[in-house]
């Protein structure tokens, strides 16, 4: 035994010395992936401009580069609390962003476009005053537009703006003016209008307390400038996004040609399936372990909260128990995701799944906990007397009397909550997990069609519903037959 034992730790030690010697550090790049020709995803994968210029420079340095996809409002806070080590996401170098990051110096001149549908009566600035604009949350088209036109609809990325756009649901869209140039060749109804709104320059964002890497990366950068590197990768994803436009235009006739190639293309083009399967095993791993650890707590906290009342004992574990039941019940789930990510876990890195399970888990575990309290005062008290004067403890009759009992009761309810919490965790998005329903966005941001990609979101959700029910039907009719 002690020998295997030898042998094991041998192995493991032998093991990670190996990895370690492997292993290059982690360079952490945040951005914003949904913004031609400079990020945007093909194939599950993240290419563009900026990600080549960032894995050309983490190459030289000696860098593993990991790729981040996040909200574009988020990529300098990420900076700024160390969750990312560069940003680099078409960032307009600005004197507010100057204040929270460093930038390096600017790879490229840009600006603000408006784009107009083709049939669009505005022939003047002036006129957009009264009509409906689009643009992305947080960027410098959003800021312009709110300064010197009107307040604006915010979209969570430049791509969905534009789909509105389409769709009518918008008049005008401002944003920048090459991912413009992009949108406008993939809709042949929509078009660049006047000149320039702005002028700008991108750079990359690093955090203040990093300014080596800032040094590194200036001085790689001067050097691409040089001899051409940059000017290169430039132009090759410009001409790539030109030779991929109008692939998303429907070309067939009749209703079926049309329905054929838009499942071809929302689905089946660039595995975009991949998206919903790998968002439903997202969505399914974070509901299984947060419904479990819901249980846990749930449970928990019901049998102290029973305790407390029928025997006056454990009353500071009581008043913890309200508080948590008050808080959690009192804000919103998206809140609570959103506090624990960006404040609790604000400058460590853990992983977003974990986040989100402890976040539902937390959540649920409120809702569990009533339900399972509800169940346990649903049983006689007198059920509890006689217990104790067959001679058991006041634990032995929760454990063998009281809670089988309760737990048969509840079942409905704790199924409800399981659906429930099922559906609630559609708000990952929120803090970038590719879950089921922001797979859907990620397609409807590369298709422009909101169509088939959200119709098949809940065609998914409700077949996982329907099963889960069914499931619990299951359980149910058992324990009844067991009675
Ligand atoms: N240049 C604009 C800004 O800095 C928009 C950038 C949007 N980038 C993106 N990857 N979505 O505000």
């Amino acid at each position: 035994m002690k020998h295997i034992f030898a042998v094991l730790l041998l192995l493991t030690t032998l093991f990670m010395t190996g990895c370690g010697k492997e292993k290059k550090p982690k360079l952490i790049m945040v951005t914003n992936a949904a913004f031609p020709p400079y990020e945007y995803m093909v194939n599950q994968r993240i290419d563009g401009i900026d990600p080549e210029i960032v894995r050309r420079i983490a190459d030289k340095l000696g860098y593993e580069l990991e790729i981040h996809d996040m909200a574009f409002e988020a990529v300098i806070a990420a900076v700024q609390s160390g969750k990312g080590d560069i940003a680099a996401s078409g960032i307009t170098v600005t004197e507010e962003r100057k204040k929270q990051v460093n930038f390096t110096i600017p790879y490229v001149v840009a600006n603000q476009m408006v784009i107009l549908p083709k049939n669009s009566p505005v022939k003047d600035l002036a006129e957009l005053k009264k009509l409906r604009i689009g643009v992305q949350h947080g960027t410098t088209g959003d800021l312009y537009v709110a300064k010197n036109i009107r307040e604006p609809e915010r979209f969570a990325n430049g791509a969905l703006a534009v789909a509105a756009l389409s769709a009518k649901k918008l008049d005008a869209v401002v944003i920048d003016q090459e991912p413009a140039e992009v949108y406008v060749r993939q809709m042949p109804q929509l078009q660049l209008f006047g000149k320039p709104l702005t002028s700008e320059e991108y750079a990359f964002a690093i955090n203040k307390e990093n300014p080596e890497l800032l040094g590194h990366f200036n001085e790689e950068l001067h050097k691409m400038k040089e001899d051409g590197s940059l000017a290169a990768i430039i132009a090759h994803y410009r001409s790539e996004s030109g030779k991929t436009a109008s692939q998303n235009a429907i070309v067939a006739e009749g209703f079926f040609g049309k329905l054929q190639e838009s499942l071809y293309l929302n689905f089946f083009k660039d595995k975009r399936y991949m998206y919903l399967v790998k968002g439903f095993g997202i969505t399914l791993y974070i509901t299984v372990f947060a419904v479990l650890m819901g249980l846990v707590i749930g449970f928990a906290v019901a049998v102290i909260r029973s305790t407390a009342d029928q025997t006056g004992k454990w009353k500071l574990l009581n008043l913890l128990c309200k508080i948590y039941l008050t808080v959690i019940r009192g804000t919103p789930v998206v809140v609570q995701l959103l506090i624990i990510y960006f404040v609790i876990f604000g400058t460590v890195n853990v992983d977003k799944v974990l986040v989100a399970i402890i976040a539902f888990g937390i959540n649920s575990g409120a809702y569990v906990a009533e339900i399972i309290r509800g169940g346990i005062m649903s049983i006689d008290r007198g059920q509890m007397e006689a217990g104790r004067s067959l001679g058991l403890s006041h634990r032995q009759t929760m454990e063998q009397i009281i809670l089988p009992q309760a737990f048969k009761n509840v079942l409905p309810s704790l199924g409800n909550e399981f659906v429930v919490l099922l559906k609630e965790t559609s708000v990952a998005g929120y803090i970038a997990l590719q879950d089921l329903t922001k797979a859907g966005d990620i397609i409807r941001s590369q298709t422009y069609d909101a169509f088939l990609p959200l119709i098949a979101v809940a065609l998914i959700y409700l077949a996982l519903v329907t099963l889960l029910t069914s499931l619990l039907t299951h359980l149910e009719n058992r324990l009844k037959k067991n009675e």
